[in-house]
């Protein structure tokens, strides 16, 4: 018994020890040879006199990178520039130290919400971190980190050596220094025009981004870059490394004030590329409000007053339209796919895109594309062309826009494709602001949203519309209009077979709004409806809205079968579905939009039913939402006799008629 406390209490004083990794006369040296991850710092920093004399000489903190970073590690290794000499544990590291490198260029720490810390563009391995004292007596620190820290240096074809520029030196000798094929002599000689020196040789810490050579092909672009716009390429007192940073964490540049604000922020795609993008919140008759976005060349090149990225393009000018922006993004761009689809088709879709003197895009990501159920599209070039023009608005139409016309409700907006709406629900305030949209049955995620260009806005979208990637019940249980349908299919046990993906439905969907009607035209009737004991009713009901064949019919399609026979039947579980479809011209007014409208309307039983939103495509069918329910007289007889009253249900046609005309002359 007291053997084993015995061995329990020297267990966990070892553990204290390690975990504390506090230990007087014990030597980093050995702590660093011992440690086998460590094992390819360790033999840079023995080959260096300076360092090995500083470890036995000096207090010092020692980032070490692991031998795995090594793995991922090209070029030259500085031991010194891993090397501050003075001891800081994690709590007690600054917000920059100077490293042992020639010139002591700094290192910036960046101590981010989770906990991390990270210093330039490494993390700090939490719990890896040892502080001793050795055998001079001098505190030491070793902190283990996840990359090689890679200072700026000159070409070694350089006649001099420049050591800890600040970010205007960097800018001025560029040429000269270990930053890749880039040139920066376009913008240098615009900040030179504006006097804006003294802003990159502020001390402090910032964030700088420069705009390559390449970023002003357009050859009236270098003439827009003023005092401001250059403000807006510099967040002062934040250095923002890659690794280090939030994404999507908007931040004050140095253009921000009373008559100009512009945030910058930056983000990493799924597939690794990185950008950096302004958003001109208030702009001015120079600066066009709306967002730009500047892929990173070169990431994280620390200089002595801060962290310099160099960008593809300058951030905060719009000077071209939304087919330039295409074709300018097309070799390597966020829209790469988007654009290639447009081409694979033809083309026309641009042209039709550059026709329009306004002009608003939803533009799938790359990620998008990758969807497995666009295959099957892909080769259909009468269905490409429609979705792709499902994408277009002829309008200017940004976030706020969408808002003002939304108010709370969904924004209806007609695009290139005839007959298909997208519609927008945004939720949230400003930067949180979460917007969808839906079209051809898909909701999308606006994940880039107000990407501005002269003549229009490119929202980025997480999935292609008119793509279905759910089935009929995945549709009914998301959407926020058909949710009353969805209700009733559930407790009468009607929803089941919707998820049958051997099937091939076309469902009339009453709308919500729909059903409300019925509700005013008859409260009791409308209640039974959606009562549990009429479970059964409603199904049989419900069930009249469902064709089930082997195929899907889309409302062009039950347009020409009309055309042929008056009457289309559609097999339905019990029976079938009789009705005839046509197009009609008009004005639609109601509570989500105002606007030319070319609809169908569905004649069944004599009476007129507008096709709100028809073709709404799933996996296993088709919906087309409607604007009132298939309900006939002797659907009013409901059990115990009551009848639904007559004076709502049963509408002459004469009554229904002129219900339609006046609709359509509102
Ligand atoms: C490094 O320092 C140790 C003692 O601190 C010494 O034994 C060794 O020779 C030194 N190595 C070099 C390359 O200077
Ligand atoms: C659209 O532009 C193309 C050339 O870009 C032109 O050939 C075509 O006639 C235009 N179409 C319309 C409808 O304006
Ligand atoms: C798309 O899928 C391919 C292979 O499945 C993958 O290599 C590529 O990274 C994906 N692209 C994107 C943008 O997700
Ligand atoms: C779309 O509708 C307009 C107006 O009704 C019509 O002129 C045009 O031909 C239609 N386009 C297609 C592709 O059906
Ligand atoms: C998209 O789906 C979400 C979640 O179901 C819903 O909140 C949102 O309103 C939908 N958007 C549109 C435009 O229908
Ligand atoms: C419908 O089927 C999909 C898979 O095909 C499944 O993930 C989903 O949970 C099903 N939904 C319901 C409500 O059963």
């Amino acid at each position: 018994m007291f053997l084993t406390c015995r061995g329990l209490s020297a267990a966990a004083l070892l553990l204290l020890l390690s975990c504390l990794s506090y230990a007087a006369g014990a030597e980093l040296a050995d702590k660093l040879r011992d440690d086998s991850e460590l094992s390819q710092f360790y033999s840079l920093l023995e080959q260096n006199p300076v360092a090995n004399s500083t470890l036995a000489l000096r207090s010092c903190t020692i980032f070490v990178p692991t031998n795995e970073a090594f793995q991922r590690h090209t070029g030259t290794t500085h031991v010194l520039y891993h090397i501050t000499t003075a001891a800081f544990n994690k709590d007690q590291l600054p917000n920059s130290v100077s490293s042992d490198m020639e010139g002591n260029p700094p290192l910036f720490i960046t101590k981010n919400r989770n906990g991390d810390i990270f210093v330039n563009n490494a993390r700090i391995i939490p719990s890896l971190s040892v502080e001793l004292t050795n055998r001079e007596g001098k505190r030491q620190v070793m902190h283990i980190i996840d990359e090689v820290l890679d200072p700026l240096t000159t070409l070694s074809t350089a006649q001099v050596q420049i050591t800890n520029p600040d970010a205007l030196e960097f800018m001025q000798k560029a040429d000269l220094l270990n930053i890749g094929e880039s040139r920066l002599r376009t913008y240098r000689n615009q900040v030179l025009m504006a006097k804006k020196e003294s802003l990159f040789q502020a001390a402090g810490a910032h964030t700088f981004l420069i705009p390559i050579d390449d970023g002003f092909k357009v050859a009236t672009r270098s003439s827009l870059v003023d005092a401001k716009v250059i403000d807006g390429h510099v967040i002062p007192n934040t250095v923002i490394f890659t690794a280090a940073s939030r994404h999507d964490d908007p931040k004050t540049s140095a253009a921000f004030e009373d008559l100009l604000k512009v945030t910058v922020s930056f983000f990493k795609q799924k597939d690794g590329k990185m950008y950096f993008k302004s958003n001109t919140l208030v702009g001015d008759a120079k600066h066009a409000e709306g967002v730009v976005l500047a892929e990173i060349v070169k990431a994280n090149i620390p200089v002595k007053n801060g962290v310099v990225h160099l960008i593809q393009r300058p951030l905060m000018i719009i000077d071209s339209t939304v087919t330039q922006f295409l074709q300018e993004d097309s070799k390597n761009g966020a829209l790469r796919k988007f654009y290639e689809a447009i081409m694979d088709n033809g083309g026309a879709v641009l042209d039709d895109i550059n026709n329009l003197s306004e002009v608003t895009i939803l533009a799938p990501s790359n990620e998008a594309w990758n969807a497995t159920s666009i295959n099957n599209i892909l080769r259909d070039r009468k269905k490409m062309i429609e979705i792709l023009n499902m994408h277009i608005i002829k309008d200017r139409l940004n976030v706020e826009k969408i808002r003002q016309k939304n108010a709370n409700l969904i924004a209806q907006v007609p695009t290139l494709n005839n007959h298909t709406f997208l519609y927008f629900n945004v939720q949230g305030e400003g930067a949180d602001a979460h917007i969808t949209v839906e079209g051809g049955g898909v909701n999308a995620t606006v994940v880039q949203p107000d990407v501005a260009q002269t003549n229009g806005f490119v929202h980025i979208i997480d999935r292609v519309l008119g793509v279905p990637h759910t089935t009929v019940l995945g549709k009914l249980e998301s959407d926020p209009m058909m949710s009353d349908t969805y209700k009733m299919g559930q407790f009468s046990n009607f929803n089941d077979q919707l998820n049958n993906t051997q099937r091939r439905f076309t469902y009339f969907v009453p709308r919500d709004k729909g059903w409300q009607k019925t509700e005013l035209d008859s409260p009791s009737a409308h209640k039974k409806l959606f009562m549990r004991d009429f479970a059964y009713h409603s199904k049989a009901i419900l069930e009249r809205h469902l064709a089930i064949a082997d195929r899907v019919f889309t409302m062009s399609d039950l347009v020409k079968m009309s055309q042929q026979t008056d009457n289309v039947v559609l097999p339905t579980f019990r029976d079938s579905l009789q009705i005839r479809v046509d197009e009609e011209a008009g004005h639609l007014h109601d509570e989500y939009a105002s606007h030319e409208w070319t609809g169908y309307v569905i004649t069944w039983n004599y009476k007129k039913i507008n096709v709100y939103r028809p073709d709404v495509e799933c996996t296993n069918g088709i919906i087309h939402v409607i604007d009132y329910p298939l309900l006939e007289e002797k659907d009013v007889v409901v059990s115990g006799g009551s009848y639904l009253t007559e004076s709502s249900i049963c509408i002459t046609l004469a009554n229904l008629i002129m219900i339609t005309v006046a609709k359509f002359l509102n």
